[in-house]
């Protein structure tokens, strides 16, 4: 991975660490995006110290904002010439409904629409530095989802993650499925450029996912879990596979786990849906 420059979202902590650590290893330029300064720097460090690859950098952006996105990506661009792999790994998941200062239900901000639209700003420069890869973290929770395009923003439903019901987070298995559409549908418009653009899977991963969504009941469940989740580290495997092998080097538009190619569900392959969403989320971000 010498020479490629990797942007891995929310890698400060969690699986977006681990990916930063193991491209890093590989002598990657390691672009650590946060919301935190603090955070970030103390990852930063630590990634440095552990790899001794001293091109680690580190940006900020709230991927809640749009503004934010827009900000970073130019001033991404105007310190790097070229992009090799974007990971949008960011994510997050909340008890209650709360609403961005955008306008934005805060889950599908996160999950969906910033990743979105940081491709959408990055895409560019992706494009120029072909060949090179999009990969996006999604979830085994995305096959509980729906895509219900009269009311993305979960006005009239909306189901965070409560006590016993946090496995099944309705809202954030629905962005992660709209992430997994989005993947599929690049995949496509992107095809013959040099870009590829896949989904993952990582597994029931022991981080801090859930610890802020804001709910007591929610973060004692997540502690009792524990013992069935696996590493950061081995949950960041299928990512840093994405990004740096050979293997997948002319795959896009499939979803991994475990360094696996498999078969998500049914509605996550509805084209007719996905360009419906497409459309939509570009009207929602004023792209159309
Ligand atoms: N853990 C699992 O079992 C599991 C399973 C399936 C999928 N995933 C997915 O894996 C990805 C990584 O999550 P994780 O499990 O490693 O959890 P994590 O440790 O909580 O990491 C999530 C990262 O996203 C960042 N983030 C959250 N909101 C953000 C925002 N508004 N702007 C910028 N960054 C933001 C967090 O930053 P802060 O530290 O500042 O909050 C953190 O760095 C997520 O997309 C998650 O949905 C996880």
């Amino acid at each position: 991975m010498k020479g490629k420059i990797c942007i891995i979202t929310g890698s400060n902590s969690g699986i977006g660490k681990q990916t930063a650590l193991g491209l890093a290893i590989m002598g990657a330029t390691v672009v650590l995006v946060v919301r935190d300064q603090e955070r970030g720097e103390n990852a930063r460090r630590e990634i440095i110290k552990q790899t001794s690859n001293n091109s680690v950098d580190l940006l900020i952006c709230d991927l809640s904002s749009m503004d934010s996105i827009r900000h970073f990506a130019k001033e991404f661009k105007n310190k790097y010439d070229r992009l090799d792999v974007l990971v949008n790994n960011a994510g997050a998941l909340f008890n209650k409904r709360e609403v961005t200062a955008e306008g934005f239900e805060r889950t599908l901000a996160v999950n969906y629409l910033g990743p979105f639209l940081l491709t959408h700003e990055l895409l560019d420069l992706l494009k120029k530095s072909a060949p090179s890869r999009i990969i996006n973290v999604s979830s085994g929770l995305a096959k509980n989802g729906r895509v219900d395009l009269e009311d993305l923003q979960s006005e009239k439903n909306y189901v965070g993650t409560k006590a016993y019901s946090s496995m099944r987070a309705p809202v954030y298995s629905n962005t992660k499925l709209m992430l997994m559409m989005f993947t599929y549908e690049l995949a496509r418009r992107v095809k013959g450029s040099g870009v590829t653009a896949n989904v993952l899977m990582p597994g029931f991963v022991a981080t801090n996912l859930g610890k802020n969504s804001g709910s007591l009941s929610s973060s004692i469940m997540f502690k009792m879990v524990r013992p069935m989740q696996i590493s950061a580290n081995k949950g960041a495997e299928t990512s840093i596979y994405l990004a740096s092998s050979d293997e997948v080097k002319d795959v896009s538009g499939k979803c991994f786990a475990k360094k696996k190619e498999v078969l998500t569900c049914l509605e996550s392959y509805d084209e007719d849906v996905q360009k419906r969403l497409w459309n939509k989320t570009e009207s929602m971000l004023g792209l159309a």
